[in-house]
């Protein structure tokens, strides 16, 4: 319903902003302005600001901004309208009549909430025996108990035969819902011959759709066993348009507004198998590919809604199609990050058959969007020639001017560049020689963070090659000692791989999965043939295996195991280091009293922590090299 302007500014005028504010944030007055906590992100410092003379607040911490109406819907999951008339109503100001066609829209509107509802209940039943028997089987065989079928009102839709009258209609036109209503609501279809309307959803099962707020507004149907189409959905009505819909979105937006989690996944059954296992801040799209709308409504939730993708080809493209989709809607402090499951798999298959721990560790491992982005424009080809470094970057910067926002755009940029300088180096320094840096009992690191941290500070980020050159060796361990793969699948399955070789890795697991005996002389004839035989020529590159020589193939397996884990041990250590630096930059750029005491902390800290990062990486070294020099 249009609202007239004079009455928005009237209403603007009438409701305390900071009133509305101070029902959900402490805030304290500073100067024109109130500040406090934000109430749209996480924080511990105060960066959010409410201006009630301009009748605006805005977060300096993730750029929330808006007036009273607006804040109104983010915090109480209003729509525009719905939003104006709360405030109105607190205001004591009455909301302008609606035109009548308004009026009209409106209460139609009103009553196909009232159909939705009614044919939710009535699937709801029907899922009883007798008719309900082979769909409640199915439902059982999937592993969903009595809760989680109430709790997401999954019905029965029973099979209508031809000609037969529809059952559904019947049943609701005792409760006064006509079957041109049905038709309106999406449930009935209408053939254009002039036969009798017959049901949408046949011999299906049934998973309501709500929206924002929990009302049912749409349905959609799946398939009992195989046939095609597998899934069926409402059309769209005037109560549903599938583009700007989530499925379950209401049930997760509480939790996700606490914990800070909102899991983005591709089917219903996974946003259900989530919910039973621990994970109730999960959504889904309805067999679409996630659109802007659905973009923004996970933004009103959480900053970064993490993806969830099959680990296959088609998963990667879907993550790209995802990443196209948001960059140009990207804004400061709001963003994706982008999770793979193995290949093969979706939440559903993997809760059933690893459990929920394997589901955190996928989780955790989510990467942020700019790696997705990078990893679309670096692809498989090598960047050595000029020409080849050139399309890299007219790519780069082609693709950072999708972004909307000017900040976000210089950083990826600034992220993207510095990426593409070390892809151009990294590959030659990977091949020189550091022979003359090494001395027996105390090789020298090739660390540069950890030999600055252990001068007291430095903030240089490991580079690429040192970054890389790890991920290698643990795999080149597992393909020279393929009785590792299953031993340390899970363990690399949390680390952050670069893109190719985290491909690699999946391949590696899935291949350890599916034939667990191979021996390490089929398994590399195995990946030489395959896509990956580049990769694999990466890995097995004397300079990598001079670096780890527990990775070689005539290393003992207790050698490599113990090497791995070292690496592995190595690898969290340098993470710790470089959170810790984070913080600390962080702590720098504030600036405050309070914040420099935190900075000198964690500058104790790190000097502590670049300390053991250097001795563990002085054991890797000693470990892996020690037959080099010879
Ligand atoms: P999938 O084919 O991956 O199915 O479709 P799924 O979710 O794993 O389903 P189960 O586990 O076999 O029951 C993912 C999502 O894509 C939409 C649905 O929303 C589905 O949940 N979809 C799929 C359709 O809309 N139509 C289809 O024919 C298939
Ligand atoms: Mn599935």
């Amino acid at each position: 319903m249009a609202f007239p302007n004079r009455f928005l500014d009237d209403l603007r005028a009438r409701v305390g902003l900071a009133d509305v504010i101070q029902r959900h944030v402490k805030l304290t007055r500073r100067g024109r302005e109130h500040i406090g906590l934000c109430p749209f992100h996480k924080e511990k410092t105060p960066s959010f600001t409410v201006n009630e003379e301009k009748g605006f607040y805005h977060c300096f911490g993730c750029g929330a901004h808006g007036d009273v109406i607006s804040f109104a819907m983010s915090t109480e999951n209003l729509s525009f309208p719905e939003a104006v008339e709360r405030l109105a109503e607190q205001a004591g100001l009455e909301v302008p009549s609606a035109s009548p066609e308004e009026r009209e829209r409106e209460k139609k509107r009103a009553s196909l909430f009232d159909v939705t509802e009614a044919a939710c209940a009535w699937y709801e039943a029907q899922l009883r025996p007798p008719a309900g028997k082979v769909a409640m089987e199915y439902l059982t065989r999937r592993g969903l108990e009595a809760k989680a079928i109430a709790e997401f009102r999954l019905g029965y839709a029973p099979q209508q035969s031809r000609g037969q009258t529809s059952q559904l209609a019947a049943a609701l036109r005792s409760s006064g819902c006509s079957e041109e209503m049905l038709l309106e609501a999406g449930l009935l279809v209408k053939p254009e011959d002039g036969r009798e309307a017959y049901e949408r959803f046949r011999n299906r099962v049934i998973f309501p759709i709500a929206d924002r707020r929990g009302r049912i507004i749409a349905f959609g149907g799946r398939i009992l066993g195989d046939g095609e189409p597998k899934y069926l959905n409402s059309s769209d009505t005037p109560l549903f348009h599938k583009g700007r819909v989530l499925y379950n979105l209401s049930r997760a937006a509480e939790s996700a507004r606490k914990s800070g989690e909102l899991i983005v996944t591709e089917g219903y059954m996974d946003v259900i198998a989530l919910a039973r296992g621990g994970f109730p801040g999960a959504v889904a799209p309805l067999g679409t590919a996630v659109t802007e709308d659905q973009i923004r409504e996970m933004w009103r939730l959480v900053d970064e809604p993490v993806m969830c993708f099959d680990g296959d080809t088609a998963g990667q493209r879907a993550a790209w199609r995802a990443a196209e989709r948001a960059l140009a809607l990207l804004q400061p402090g709001k963003s994706l990050n982008v999770a793979f499951m193995p290949a093969g798999e979706d939440p559903d298959t993997l809760l059933a058959g690893q459990g929920a721990a394997a589901m955190r560790s996928i989780l955790a491992a989510a990467r942020p969007l700019v790696e997705v982005v990078w990893e679309m424009e670096l692809g498989v080809r090598p960047v050595d020639t000029p020409e080849r470094r050139a399309d890299l970057e007219t790519r780069i910067e082609r693709r950072v001017r999708q972004i909307a926002d000017r900040t976000v755009q210089q950083h990826y940029r600034y992220i993207l560049r510095e990426r593409a300088q070390q892809a151009f180096s990294g590959g030659r320094r990977d091949r020189r020689p550091t022979r003359s840096a090494k001395r027996p009992g105390r090789p020298s690191s090739t660390l540069p963070g950890a030999g600055a941290a252990r001068r007291g500070g430095g903030l240089a980020a490991a580079s690429v090659a040192n970054r890389r050159r790890p991920q290698q060796i643990l795999l080149a361990a597992l393909v020279n000692h393929p009785a590792l793969i299953d031993e340390f699948g899970e363990a690399f399955a949390g680390l952050e791989f670069d893109p190719d070789l985290d491909k690699f890795r999946q391949e590696l697991h899935h291949i350890g999965a599916s034939m667990p005996d191979l021996d390490a002389g089929a398994l590399h004839r195995h990946l030489s043939e395959s896509e990956f035989a580049s990769v694999l020529d990466g890995l097995l590159e004397t300079d990598v295996l001079r670096h780890g020589g527990f990775a070689r193939s005539d290393a003992s397996l207790q050698d490599a195991r113990e090497g791995v884990e070292h690496t592995l041990a190595l690898i969290h250590q340098r993470r710790r280091e470089e959170e810790i630096r984070a913080d600390a930059r962080s702590a720098a750029a504030e600036g405050t009293k309070e914040s420099e005491a935190r900075f000198l902390e964690h500058q104790k800290d790190m000097v502590r922590q670049g300390e053991q990062t250097a001795e563990l990486d002085d054991e890797w070294r000693a470990a892996g090299a020690a037959d080099i020099e010879s």
